[in-house]
């Protein structure tokens, strides 16, 4: 059986771009796949967090995965920070990654001119060795993540392939995994930029627990352009983005929707956006919230998930601490 594992930063709660790109496809992975969805709160920690609303996200995030179809039954769910195997196997990695290449990375370039006071912590720069650790550790041969994950894919499977070049055999490489359609989610209010929890417009990004209304509201004051032709198109961001979205939502081909909205306003189509993402996001929050109360269960599933993943973390490294000769 194939072996998947992902994550997801638990910080502000889980939005569209997060659920199109990645966790959408997470229901029907599980099947296929002996399954690993973590918590990646360690890669939250590389900008400043309330220590309380970090936690509470945390727990809040797993109910809002399971609304979202992920079945504890069928996957493993668990914590990165739970783990001490993240981090130990991050520093075995992190002693053969060239400096270079870290400082390459395009997200690192992004969120460090983002940091205020001049100060870019190391973790910035460190975390995609701390991303291959996380994926490595378990062996997996699957990663599905959005487009935004690509070069950190590409480093992993570098360090793969190098680790393996010294001690043969010892990491499976991974294939990352990217969705059909909606791998790069825009903002409702920017569409020239990705739909990011950080940003600073809260209208642009559309959170799995809106409220219908503010579902509808968001999504009717999206940015468009000026001109009226309803079709993908590079000098078109925004009504792109919408029929990307809605492409997600339905399962429907964007040729399709071109075709079936081409004689619509970009008003009709917006209220049809709209109603979709109510229609598919309304079952998701109300089973978040029916679960959001019962912490004692969602830390159970944590636990469950948690011992699961220790027995394969600890046997990866148990091979690599003999491989590269610690007593
Ligand atoms: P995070 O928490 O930013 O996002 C979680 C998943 O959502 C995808 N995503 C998007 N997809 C489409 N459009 C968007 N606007 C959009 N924004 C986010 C991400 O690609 C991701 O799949 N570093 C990761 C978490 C992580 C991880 C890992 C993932 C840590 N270790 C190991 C896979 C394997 C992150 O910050 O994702």
């Amino acid at each position: 059986m194939s072996v998947l594992v992902t994550g997801l930063q638990p910080t502000a709660g889980i939005h569209l771009g997060n659920y199109l790109g990645a966790v959408r496809s997470w229901p029907l992975l599980q099947q296929r796949a002996e399954s690993f969805f973590f918590l990646a709160d360690l890669h939250a920690l590389t900008v400043p967090q309330d220590p309380k609303q970090l936690r509470d996200n945390t727990l809040d995030c797993v109910a809002m995965l399971l609304g979202c179809g992920v079945d504890p039954e069928r996957a493993h769910i668990f914590v990165q920070s739970q783990l001490r195997g993240h981090t130990e196997l991050a520093w075995f990695l992190g002693c053969r990654t060239s400096l270079g290449q870290l400082e390459r990375m395009t997200q690192f370039k992004d969120k460090a001119a983002k940091q205020k006071d001049d100060f870019v912590g190391a973790g910035l720069l460190y975390y995609p060795v701390l991303m291959a650790a996380d994926i490595l550790l378990y062996g997996a041969n699957l990663v599905p993540v959005g487009e935004d994950q690509r070069q950190h894919l590409e480093l992993t499977r570098d360090l793969a392939v190098r680790f393996n070049g010294s001690y043969p055999g010892t990491f499976v490489v991974p294939e990352a995994f990217y969705p059909e359609n909606c791998a790069r989610v825009m903002s409702l209010q920017n569409p020239t930029v990705k739909m990011s929890k950080s940003d600073p417009n809260r209208a642009g990004v559309l959170f799995l627990s809106d409220s219908d209304g503010t579902i509808r509201k968001k999504i009717r004051s999206a940015v468009t352009d000026s001109g009226r032709e309803l079709r993908a198109d590079p000098t078109k961001p925004g009504i792109t983005n919408l029929l990307n979205i809605l492409s997600g939502l339905t399962g429907k081909p964007i040729a399709e929707l071109e075709r079936h909205y081409g004689g619509s306003s970009y008003g009709d189509f917006k209220g049809a956006v709209a109603e979709s993402a109510v229609a598919v996001l309304g079952p998701i929050r109300e089973k978040y919230f029916e679960l959001k109360g019962k912490s004692d269960f969602l830390r159970d599933v944590l636990a469950e998930g948690r011992n699961a993943a220790q027995a394969r973390a600890d046997g990866t490294l148990a091979i690599v601490r003999d491989r590269i000769g610690l007593l």
